[in-house]
């Protein structure tokens, strides 16, 4: 018969390197370069990070880090959760699932940030856990032949192309300007900036290097883009990829002259990026059927308190709406609440009033950034309604214009 090890003790991470046997193994047993770890451990927090542990050794791992986010409503802080890795031999007895508990629960005892929020290798792990999806990336591949964009207000733009280091402060000029637009962006500092430009040359593949292309309006830098060229040819035909992690641009002007130096570099065959599902380069292809954006999960969020959690963001419209909340895995939450919201933001207290919505923590957390429609959660059979016309009224309050979207992944 086969002896099972003893279960893992879950405590606070020492460092990093407490981390990297297991987060090594589990995604692949790729050895990481020491620039790798070293960036990694730049932006880690070992006290409130977990390691599952058996005999002194590592067997499970789970980073938390303090974010802030931009929420419907202004920058709010969130838990982000990465790194969750468990040892092949110790899978599916449930050592991931007391992490994840674990942190729920002391950022409810602690008070600490009511929001959890991850992006995940496999999109249907943590759906279980009352992470519901709040943002989808748009991935778009535009061919060279359909670069031709609408025209745009605002007069012409510079754009000149460097290494990112080059443009240090360009590009965290434009960055803390653009922040604040959609839900899901993330405040940097220095250390989640330098991220944002890693460039491991063991992870290029077949990929040159990272570059950047900065607009200027009247000797200002206006917007950037973060990409880099991997080579292709058909027949003797250059078909170059142009793959783009990061655009952002301060006005509209800067944002269309970004795009059309991307979809105009020499040999290229194809721009590749994920973008908001709302990006207006969707509007100002003139072939827009060109572009076959493809959508795909990307912030999963969690109401650890959905109390508290509520009365941080903000909202579209005014609302007076009883929600009964079903939540097992962090029962504070299972109870009524009256949400009331206003041009302030939300009010939300336990009550016995009669329930007008019924959902789960989970569909709170689906529509927490503003990006997901309550009116599909509800046809999907996910919210119900107990009160004609809440779903529609509460719809409205907790959408947001513009869809978030977060660039990084942590
Ligand atoms: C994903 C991973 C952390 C799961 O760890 P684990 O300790 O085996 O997970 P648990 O035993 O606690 O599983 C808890 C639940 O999640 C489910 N689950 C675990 N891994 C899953 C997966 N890859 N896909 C779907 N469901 C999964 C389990 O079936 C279990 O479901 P249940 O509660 O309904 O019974 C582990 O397999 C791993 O390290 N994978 C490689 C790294 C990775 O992809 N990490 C995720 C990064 S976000």
């Amino acid at each position: 018969m086969t002896e099972f090890p003893a279960a893992p003790e879950i405590s606070a991470a020492d460092s990093w390197e407490d981390l990297v046997p297991v987060v090594e193994l589990a995604y692949g047993g790729y050895g990481h370069s020491a620039e790798y770890h070293a960036s990694a451990a730049s932006i880690f927090e070992p006290k409130r990070s977990l390691v599952a542990r058996t005999g002194g050794r590592t067997r499970g791992t789970c980073a938390v880090y303090s974010l802030e986010m931009t929420l419907p409503g202004g920058p709010r802080a969130v838990a982000g959760l990465g790194y969750l890795t468990v040892a092949p031999e110790y899978r599916r007895r449930g050592v991931m699932r007391a992490m994840v508990l674990r942190v729920l629960h002391t950022l409810h005892d602690s008070g600490a940030e009511p929001v959890a929020a991850l992006n995940t290798t496999e999109a249907g792990i943590y759906g279980r856990f009352g992470f519901g999806l709040a943002s989808q990336a748009a991935k778009v591949r535009i061919p060279r032949h359909a670069r031709e964009l609408r025209a745009t207000a605002g007069g012409e733009r510079t754009v000149r192309i460097g290494g990112p280091e080059e443009h240090t402060a360009a590009i965290a000029a434009v960055h803390a300007r653009c922040v604040g637009e959609r839900p899901g962006m993330l405040r940097r500092d220095a250390a989640w900036a330098a991220r944002a430009v890693l460039d491991l040359p063991d992870h290029r593949g077949a990929s040159g290097r990272l570059l950047c292309m900065v607009a200027e309006a009247d000797g200002e830098p206006s917007g950037y883009a973060l990409y880099r060229l991997t080579s292709a040819w058909e027949d003797s035909v250059p078909r170059y990829e142009v793959s783009v992690r990061e655009l952002f641009a301060r006005d509209p002007a800067s944002g269309a002259a970004l795009w059309r130096a991307l979809l105009d570099v020499d040999l290229a065959g194809s721009v590749v990026a994920d973008r908001p599902v709302d990006d207006p380069v969707l509007a100002l292809l003139t072939d827009p059927r060109s572009a076959a954006p493809v959508l795909r999960d990307q912030l999963h969020v969690r109401l650890v308190d959905v109390d508290r959690a509520l009365e941080q963001r903000g909202y579209a419209a005014e609302i007076d709406v009883v929600l009964d909340v079903t939540d097992p895995l962090c029962p504070w939450n299972e109870r009524r609440f009256r949400l009331r919201t206003g041009p302030e933001g939300g009010e939300c207290r336990p009550t016995t009033a009669a329930a007008d919505l019924e959902l789960t923590a989970r569909e709170l957390g689906a529509l927490h950034l503003g990006g997901t429609s309550l009116v599909q959660l509800a046809r999907a059979g996910l919210v119900r309604e107990l009160r004609p016309g809440a779903v529609r009224a509460a719809a409205t309050a907790f959408r947001h214009d513009p869809a978030p979207f977060c660039p990084v992944v942590f």
